[in-house]
């Protein structure tokens, strides 16, 4: 039996690795450690010397999958790549990468898995605190600590030197350390917890949490896998989560209420006399199709928040407004949040949104000086696996929806008005609408001097043939051009 010590990193384990599979060593012959991890007697033997000529062939794919897993935390890591690698070149199994039901590679997957997670959550969960200035270059000095499960540090670096660009940071892991001066990233080893300063910045985290934290939007427990509580003790805002939480339900009734008090008061309006007489208890928002709600665009955007007319709002991260000036001589009607939508609570933020923005400066429109919103304003779907797949909305949706948009079209009151798709042309114009027949300029529809019907741009990016694509896409052009 061989033992090893690896010094914690992946090149020390690559070039042991490498020595025992040109001396054709099998796994189950070497114990791999690391240092420290043998107790009082540490024993190295030396490397066997070589048998073969030549390094059998290890491809990109597994030495990149072995250089992330380097950074776990497991001690079985270094069996484990060694056993793998020993597979896929000596024992002849070329293809076992691609066996993910194979054990080995499932704990290998596994292991990518955590780190990847691991990542994300220090890129979230890092919180810096001011130490000082530096009088000299006029930088702020920043100094964060946290601890991941694994030895990440390495892997983030980067990432907190492109967001932090313009300050000096040093951030402090118990397994690494990382430092940015403006011009250098230095890597360093890690220290026992230091004691990272109390500071102002603390107070604006926390006010900047408070702003943010919208009880209609809260999943408890989507927030808390997010947010595991592991994280809290290091989170300025951490010790207002619980009280936000445990208020939130009150503040949700509360909205509801509030909405319900503006909504019938003076009774004058006959939408919401309409609404006072369905609603059976005082956390149901029932709109009625035909009237619009008369409130200016950030009341309107406050109460749609509460909207549960549909059952849309039950799956849906957040009811998904328009954004956009409230004087825009141009509104764009889309048909509802997708995916990305949905949780940036934005509109036309994702694939879609970004082809339509191409051809909007294609046409010298600025999107920042439109008005762009949906007919439908939750995100409808199906879950699959992990993912979400978008669901047209259907007439009903559609309609218990229209108030909303009607209420923004009477708000913005634009010169012109883009529809793009047939959800958008069936709410404002009729649900007979067919936009491939009847796309174009749109007379007489009383909504605004000038209404456009077009495709939806995810329509363009569904086409699979080429030159279809191309086509469709000049035709989209040709229709937003009728703008100017
Ligand atoms: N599709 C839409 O219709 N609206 C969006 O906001 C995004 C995608």
């Amino acid at each position: 039996m061989l033992t090893l010590t690896v010094e914690n990193h992946f090149e020390d384990w690559r070039a042991k690795a490498r020595t025992l599979l040109l001396a054709g060593v099998s796994p189950n012959e070497v114990i791999w450690e690391e240092p420290g991890q043998s107790g009082l007697f540490p024993t190295e033997y030396p490397l066997p010397p070589p048998s073969k000529s030549q390094t059998p062939i290890v491809t990109r794919e597994f030495l990149s999958l072995a250089e992330t897993i380097s950074y776990h935390n497991s001690h079985q890591k270094w069996v484990l790549l060694y056993r793998t690698l020993w597979r896929l070149t000596l024992g002849g199994e070329t293809h076992l990468l691609k066996r993910t039901t194979d054990p080995d590679i499932l704990s290998l997957l596994r292991m990518r898995k955590e780190i990847a997670r691991d990542i994300h959550k220090m890129h979230a969960f890092v919180r810096f605190k001011k130490t000082g200035d530096d009088m000299q270059s006029e930088r702020e000095n920043f100094m964060a600590w946290f601890e991941p499960d694994h030895r990440i540090m390495p892997l983030t670096a980067q990432f907190f030197q492109k967001r932090f660009t313009g300050m000096d940071w040093s951030i402090f892991t118990p397994t690494g350390s990382a430092s940015w001066d403006g011009k250098t990233l230095r890597l360093g080893p890690g220290v026992d917890k230091v004691e990272v300063p109390k500071e102002e910045l603390d107070e604006l985290w926390r006010g900047y949490y408070k702003s943010i934290f919208n009880p209609a939007r809260l999943k408890v427990k989507a927030m808390q896998a997010e947010m595991p509580k592991k994280y809290w003790h290091n989170l300025p805002e951490s010790n207002l989560i619980e009280s936000l939480i445990s208020e939130s339900r009150h503040r949700v009734q509360e909205m509801h209420k509030e909405t319900l008090r503006s909504a019938t008061s003076g009774g004058k309006n006959p939408y919401l006399k309409h609404l006072r007489n369905l609603t059976s208890h005082d956390e149901n928002i029932v709109l009625n199709p035909d009237e619009h709600i008369r409130q200016p665009l950030s009341r309107i955007r406050e109460l749609a928040t509460c909207c549960q007319a549909c059952p849309l709002h039950q799956k849906a991260t957040g009811t998904v407004l328009g954004e956009g000036p409230a004087d825009a001589e141009i509104m764009i009607v889309g048909e509802q949040p997708g995916d990305q939508e949905d949780l940036l609570g934005r509109p036309f933020v994702g694939p879609a949104g970004k082809l339509l923005d191409h051809f909007l400066s294609k046409t010298g429109i600025d999107r920042k000086e439109c008005y762009v919103t949906n007919a439908v304003k939750h995100f409808k779907f199906i879950p699959r696996g992990n993912q979400r797949f978008h669901q047209s909305p259907n007439l009903y949706e559609i309609s218990r929806c229209k108030p909303w948009l009607v209420g923004e079209l009477q708000e913005v009151k634009p010169r012109i008005i883009i529809l793009l798709g047939s959800t958008a042309a069936r709410s404002l114009i009729g649900t007979h609408f067919k936009i491939t027949q009847q796309r174009g300029i749109i007379t007489g529809t009383g909504l605004a001097a000038k209404v456009i019907a077009t495709v939806h741009p995810s329509y363009l990016l569904r086409i699979k043939d080429s030159q279809q694509q191309q086509h469709e896409k000049t035709l989209f052009l040709k229709d937003l051009q009728l703008v100017r």
